[in-house]
């Protein structure tokens, strides 16, 4: 109908605005308040339904189409970094030190254009969307926190998007397998005995231990694991003693590990805790490491990026390869227990993602939006859920 469609042509005008609006008001990890107050009246403003959750921040929109089918979710995050913006924007953020520095709003802005457009076809959908927009992805809490809701337990399917600033405006880069890393982090705490500089042989000086340790630990991705297999640890922070005339008691360092697999994952944190152990204990300390699991890797089905190539290349849209990052996203979550596969949005741009000079491209939000719908209608109508 020709209402529709002049309506559908304001609705995707206002996918700019919102872009603009949540560009200049960026708001840090479970602090996005404003953020979900913007993104509501949005919903409201198009009577569409907002799930009853106990989330502080975020929220989860519903769209249930006309007939009966099965239910589909689509995954954006709204959270921003603690960077001081030096992009020259006209509509830069209005908040010192805090930054869209990750493209969350380029993601909450097509995601909130595409839940817009869906409802005023709502009827010629086929099963029901529900819109998650997540909280706090930059600290891996927010997927958790809307997975507890048990508001997506009915989900067959799941799809993700990113802006990928390497890849240019109309191109999406889809891949199969682990595309992202798990993200764990570790601490070590190692035991000495203070004494006086000039006395060593009356302690046992944490700092020689510690350099050991430094220096064994890359041993493990060289020398224990499959070299044909994307690994790395590293130890980000060193802390012992205050002065330069006392041998210290203690030494703390901290770190983390990224892998793509669930072997190596394990096998990595074993040897870190075995050599952490027993390099201390053959300098006469005691060596101890604490293991704090983040999100595991990004697992992209191959059957479902080769859907989502398809609806791409019937949109003419290019699709290049993805570029495989060690670094992490709590998309995963929704993996373990949702099919889902993670797609980036080529957003063009010279700086990289967590640059102070960062631009997702606005040129890239209404194409991207066009595509999600034709996503979700085609996955609608697919045997995927
Ligand atoms: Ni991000």
């Amino acid at each position: 109908m020709i209402e529709d469609s002049l309506k559908e042509n304001l609705l995707l005008k206002e996918v700019r605005n919102d872009f603009q609006w949540l560009h200049q008001n960026p708001e840090l990890a479970y602090q996005e308040y404003k953020t979900t107050e913007y993104i509501k009246e949005q919903l409201k403003k198009e009577n569409i339904e907002i799930l009853d959750l106990p989330l502080e921040t975020g929220l989860v929109a519903k769209i249930k189409g006309n007939q009966e089918g099965s239910v589909m979710a689509l995954r954006c995050d709204i959270d921003a970094l603690p960077i001081e913006e030096e992009s020259g924007l006209s509509y830069a953020s209005k908040k010192p030190g805090v930054m869209h520095a990750c493209g969350h709003d380029f993601h909450t802005s097509v995601m909130l254009g595409v839940a817009k457009v869906l409802n005023l076809y709502k009827n010629q959908l086929k099963g029901t969307i529900k819109i998650v927009f997540q909280p706090a992805e930059e600290v891996s809490g927010g997927a958790t926190k809307v997975i507890e809701t048990n508001a997506l337990e009915d989900t067959k399917l799941i799809w993700g998007i990113h802006t990928a600033p390497g890849i240019p405006v109309g191109t999406l880069a889809i891949g199969e397998g682990a595309v992202m890393a798990a993200v764990d982090r570790f601490e070590i705490r190692i035991q000495g005995k203070g004494t006086h500089a000039a006395y060593p042989e009356k302690g046992i000086d944490p700092i020689v231990v510690m350099s050991a340790i430094v220096q064994s630990v890359q041993t493990i991705v060289s020398r224990n694991m499959n070299p044909f297999n994307s690994n790395l640890v590293s130890i980000t922070r060193i802390e012992g003693g205050n002065t330069w005339n006392v041998i210290p008691e203690k030494g703390f360092m901290e770190g983390t590990v990224r892998t793509l697999d669930a072997e190596d994952r394990k096998q990595i944190q074993t040897r870190l805790t075995d050599l952490v152990s027993g390099i201390a204990k053959s300098y006469g300390a005691i060596g101890e490491l604490t293991w704090y699991a983040g999100p595991p890797a990004v697992y992209n089905d191959a059957s479902l990026c080769e859907f989502a190539r398809k609806v791409a290349s019937d949109l003419d849209i290019a699709v290049a390869k993805v570029e495989k990052s060690l670094a992490g996203e709590d998309f995963s979550y929704y993996q373990e227990r949702i099919p889902g596969a993670y797609i980036k949005i080529g957003t063009g741009g010279e700086h990289p993602l967590h640059h102070p000079a960062f631009i997702a491209d606005p040129e890239a939000l209404v194409p991207t939006v066009k595509y999600i719908i034709e996503l979700v209608k085609a996955s609608l109508e697919s045997k995927l859920v």
